[in-house]
């Protein structure tokens, strides 16, 4: 009976600690500092070990099928490549910025089964900036994204754009690169956004044109 007082009285102040510091502000969490070794092994560990577990019972498509990878190449140019790069691409300023960073996917395509691609493409990692691209995409569009991830580490810069050149029509992103074939101008980035998010009626907006009924304005629902 001591002895459970005793640890009853542990844990209490064990939980107090753990509250007390989570409201004391001593915890930095910026995104420009890195975590410690031990934040970092146990994040890493966590999340590895969380893949492997959840990825195992998925079944993986015939990924062998030179045309589905192909059909990946825009997709993963239009919603990958700014975070992680490509090759012969930098991640953009927003990849750049992220913490922690996200990796080249040659790499980790190299060091993880097709599944484990698979199911962080589909669910994200929590805390980090990995999306879950399973919120607004079927499997159906994820596959030729991780079929062709399990082809980057043959890929070189020229062999990337020829696919990208050579993919037109394939892939629901293939108007963000057919059009200018090489992606990355900011120009190119602000009409892959706008033609993916926006309505015509935003699009003549600003090419100039003048929108067909201009809405009145009303300053309670204006939210910029
Ligand atoms: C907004 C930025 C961002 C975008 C866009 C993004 N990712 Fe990620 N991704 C990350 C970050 C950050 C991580 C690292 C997470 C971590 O360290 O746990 C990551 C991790 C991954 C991993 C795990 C890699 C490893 O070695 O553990 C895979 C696989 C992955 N992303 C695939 C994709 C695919 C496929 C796409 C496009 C469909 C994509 N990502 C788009 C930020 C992004």
């Amino acid at each position: 009976m001591k002895i459970l007082t005793k640890l009853i009285i542990a844990g209490a102040i064990g939980v107090a600690a753990v509250v007390g510091f989570a409201f004391s502000g001593i915890y930095d969490v910026s995104a420009s500092s890195s975590h410690s070794s031990i934040v970092t092994w146990l994040l890493s560990t966590t999340s590895h070990a969380s893949v492997e577990r959840q990825a195992k019972d998925i079944e993986v498509p015939n990924l062998h099928d030179d045309a589905l990878a192909r059909a990946g190449v825009n997709d993963f140019n239009g919603m990958c490549a700014g975070c992680h790069g490509a090759p012969g691409q930098t991640p953009e300023a927003m990849g750049q910025g992220l913490n922690p960073p996200p990796p080249d996917l040659a790499e980790s395509a190299m060091e993880m089964s097709p599944a484990e691609l698979f199911w962080v493409t589909k669910h994200g990692i929590k805390m980090t900036g990995m999306p879950a691209w399973g919120a607004t995409h079927d499997d159906d569009a994820i596959w030729p994204v991780v079929a062709f991830m399990t082809k980057l580490p043959e890929l070189d810069a020229t062999q990337y754009q020829d696919l990208l050149d050579n993919a037109g029509g394939m892939g629901h992103h293939s108007n963000d690169s057919a059009d200018e074939g090489h992606a990355h101008d900011n120009a190119t980035s602000e009409d892959t956004i706008l033609d993916d998010g926006h309505t015509d009626n935003d699009h003549s907006e600003r090419t100039g044109e003048i929108p067909p009924e201009p809405e009145e304005h009303d300053p309670s629902t204006h939210t910029h």
